[in-house]
């Protein structure tokens, strides 16, 4: 299959690159000149595990390739994957859709012969009939479908998550276009990964029916968190309980600072907003969201607490600030919230994150970037772990301690039990929900 790959993304050029590893031809466009030229020098713009490897592989392998020139991509494709950005629009909640609009009437202009029009960018439900319009609109007599296909893959395992997933979701209307996508998706569909076909509007509401039921499913044991605080229990050993209920499932009950990200956030927004376009209230989505910038809040009250409720002139070294670990990716991350309520009460902030500086820099002013959490710590009163690398799930806990003025920790993802970090030579540690 010639697939075109509008839109080098997160989604677009994971997407893109993994179809090509199927053996596909995929020809990947975007309108940034230096991002088309990093990626035809070999450099992926985001950090993602694998990727630049499955990248250099099938460029060598000549079946994949970027360019500028999104009519010599289309031209001639059997599908046309729109995986631009779909960004909360400013003040609204709703999703700005106008890089997906444009790139369908773009599209529509370049088509030569039948083509399925592909979007795999999350978009409320309708977008697609509006991008088969807006193709028809460019292109009267072009023959084409549409479909959709959203994506569902986690930043930091995208590629995995790409090659083995759960299922692939295809919303399509005819037998020509549901043939296409077939073929694409052969591969998976040989090795027994299920793939659903729906109509469009379904395909577009399992996307946000499904992040926002992962987005509730945290903030859901966020909340029981709390609750665990006050009356004695620790999280850690009820979401073990709790997830080996079969009808739960232990995925996504793990207690933290609230989900960050590119999808949660936004999508949680989009579908309250959808919502309410339509006088059905999504209130559980909206109480989610609201519970969500609490949790983070609350996590600004216990570092606080932790400095005996002063935080001027306290230096404290915050560990990880991405929104989650095996990512660079800031986008509404926990941190932005936090430690700009530390700096602002007048905390003197050092920041150490394995991939987070480049994007957090010009994010969060004030603070101090260190490269390690040892040199870091010295003379400080307070460590915050706030996303989980791998590298600070195994610190020299007795080592750190030494360096501290105070050596308390806040452990705002468990990764530590209470014990060996008071063994350790802590004075205090607070976890959430324990
Ligand atoms: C998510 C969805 O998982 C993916 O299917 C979708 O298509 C895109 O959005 P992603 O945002 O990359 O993926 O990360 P994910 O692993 O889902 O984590 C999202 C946020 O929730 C992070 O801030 C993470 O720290 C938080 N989280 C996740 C928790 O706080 N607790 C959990 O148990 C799981």
């Amino acid at each position: 299959m010639r697939i075109a790959m509008i839109g080098t993304g997160y989604v677009g050029l994971v997407s893109g690159v993994c179809f090509s590893d199927f053996g596909h031809e995929v020809i990947c466009v975007d309108k940034d000149p230096a991002k088309i030229a990093a990626l035809q020098a070999g450099r992926t713009p985001i950090y993602e595990p694998g990727l630049e490897e499955l990248m250099a592989k099938n460029v060598a392998a000549g079946r994949l390739s970027f360019t500028l020139d999104l009519a010599a991509a289309v031209a001639g494709a059997d599908a046309v994957f729109i995986a631009v950005g779909t960004p909360t629009r400013r003040g609204s909640g709703h999703a700005d859709l106008t890089y997906v609009m444009a790139a369908a009437a773009e599209i529509g202009a370049a088509l030569t012969g039948y083509a399925v029009v592909v979007t795999k960018s999350t978009v409320p439900v309708g977008t697609n009939r509006a991008v088969a319009a807006a193709v028809a609109q460019a292109n009267p007599g072009a023959e084409f479908d549409v479909a959709s296909n959203p994506e569902f893959l986690r930043e930091g395992a995208a590629i995995d998550d790409f090659m083995r997933p759960d299922r692939v979701v295809i919303g399509a209307e005819t037998e020509r276009a549901k043939k296409v996508m077939g073929d694409i998706y052969r591969p998976l569909s040989l090795r027994e990964f299920p793939v659903v076909y729906t109509g469009l509007e379904s395909a577009e509401m399992i996307k946000y029916a499904a992040n926002a039921f992962l987005a509730t499913k945290i903030t859901f044991i966020n909340e029981i968190a709390a609750l665990c605080e006050k009356v004695g229990a620790d999280i850690k050993a009820v979401s073990k309980g709790m997830g080996m209920d079969g009808r739960i499932g232990n995925k996504f009950l793990h207690a933290g600072p609230g989900y960050g990200g590119s999808c949660f956030p936004k999508d949680t927004k989009a579908l309250a907003r959808i919502g309410q376009d339509h006088a059905v209230p999504m209130q559980i989505v909206e109480t989610v969201i609201k519970v969500n910038d609490e949790v983070k809040r609350r996590m600004i009250d216990k570092i606080e607490d932790l400095c005996d409720g002063h935080l001027r002139d306290k230096t404290i070294v915050v560990l990880g600030v991405t929104f989650k670990p095996n990512t660079d990716d800031m986008r509404d991350a926990p941190s932005l919230t936090i430690v700009p309520a530390l700096v602002g009460a007048g905390a003197k902030v050092r920041v150490v994150d394995p991939e987070g500086r480049r994007e957090g820099e010009e994010m969060l002013p004030g603070v101090v970037w260190s490269d390690n959490p040892y040199g870091a710590a010295n003379g400080a009163d307070l460590i915050v772990i706030l996303t989980e690398w791998n590298e600070f799930r195994a610190l020299d806990l007795g080592r750190l301690a030494k360096k501290m003025t105070h050596a308390r920790m806040a452990d705002l993802r468990n990764i530590y039990a209470a014990d060996e970090v008071r063994a350790a030579g802590f004075t205090d540690y607070v976890g959430v929900g324990r």
